[in-house]
């Protein structure tokens, strides 16, 4: 069986290309950072942000003065990660971690934005594969400043006439070790600080959905 480590570890470097980001999963990301709204200066964590993808919307959502901090596990996406923010001149902006999410400890994002509580955090098709996931989302969540936000992306099967892509869908979820029944963005839903402002949007088929709220208090720092 292959372990999440070794599954983003060899592969990490043909991740951009074999993911079908460009096809389909692109526009999930594009749809998350838009219902999160990120303002300039903002910091906002990237939770198994992988080899960057999201990067260059959250950089230029939070602009010069804000900043990006990616966490990961896999020391190869974060390889990736590392040359893309070399490559686009972001290294003023983004920050990398090392850690597991599963025990990741939150002081490491409050020292990473100079002792202070994040404004955001947003994960995509990340807390699907993490099985600790309600663990990570918590840890991750006592990061965040009270009025913060979050965001998640993550994926479900296709539905309607886009139920005949169902196979792939599963075959893409397999292949990332993704587990497509997790509905991870509920554990947003559970946690906002209105249910009635939840903003949501589906794409491709429903099989991309995209959740943005404000945290509520009793799960920020
Ligand atoms: C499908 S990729 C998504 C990457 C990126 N967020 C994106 O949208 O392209 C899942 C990522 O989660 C990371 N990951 C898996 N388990 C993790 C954990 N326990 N802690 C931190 N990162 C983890 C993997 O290393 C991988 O980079």
């Amino acid at each position: 069986m292959t372990t999440p480590l070794r599954r983003y570890g060899f592969g990490a470097r043909w991740y951009d290309v074999l993911s079908g980001e460009r096809w389909v999963y692109r526009a999930g990301r594009e749809a998350g950072i838009r219902l999160l709204d990120p303002r300039p200066g903002d910091t906002v964590v990237d939770l198994g942000c992988g080899t960057g993808l999201n990067f260059a919307g959250l950089v230029a959502a939070v602009g010069p003065t804000g900043r990006v901090i990616g966490v990961d596990r896999s020391p190869d996406m974060l390889a990736v990660a590392r040359r893309r923010i070399a490559a686009s001149g972001w290294s003023e902006t983004v920050t990398l971690v090392s850690a597991d999410a599963g025990t990741l400890d939150p002081s490491v994002l409050l020292d990473a934005n100079g002792g202070r509580g994040v404004d955001a955090v947003f994960s995509t098709y990340a807390l699907s594969v993490i099985p600790a996931r309600d663990e990570a989302w918590r840890r991750v969540c006592a990061a965040v400043r009270p009025g913060g936000r979050a965001g998640i992306v993550d994926m479900q099967r296709p539905r309607g006439r886009w139920r005949v892509l169902e196979p792939l869908a599963l075959l893409a979820c397999a292949t990332g070790g993704a587990d497509i029944d997790a509905h991870p963005w509920r554990l947003l839903e559970r946690d906002a600080a209105d249910p009635r402002r939840i903003a949501r949007a589906e794409r491709k088929g429903g099989h991309l959905v995209a959740v943005a709220a404000e945290l509520s208090p009793a799960v920020t720092r």
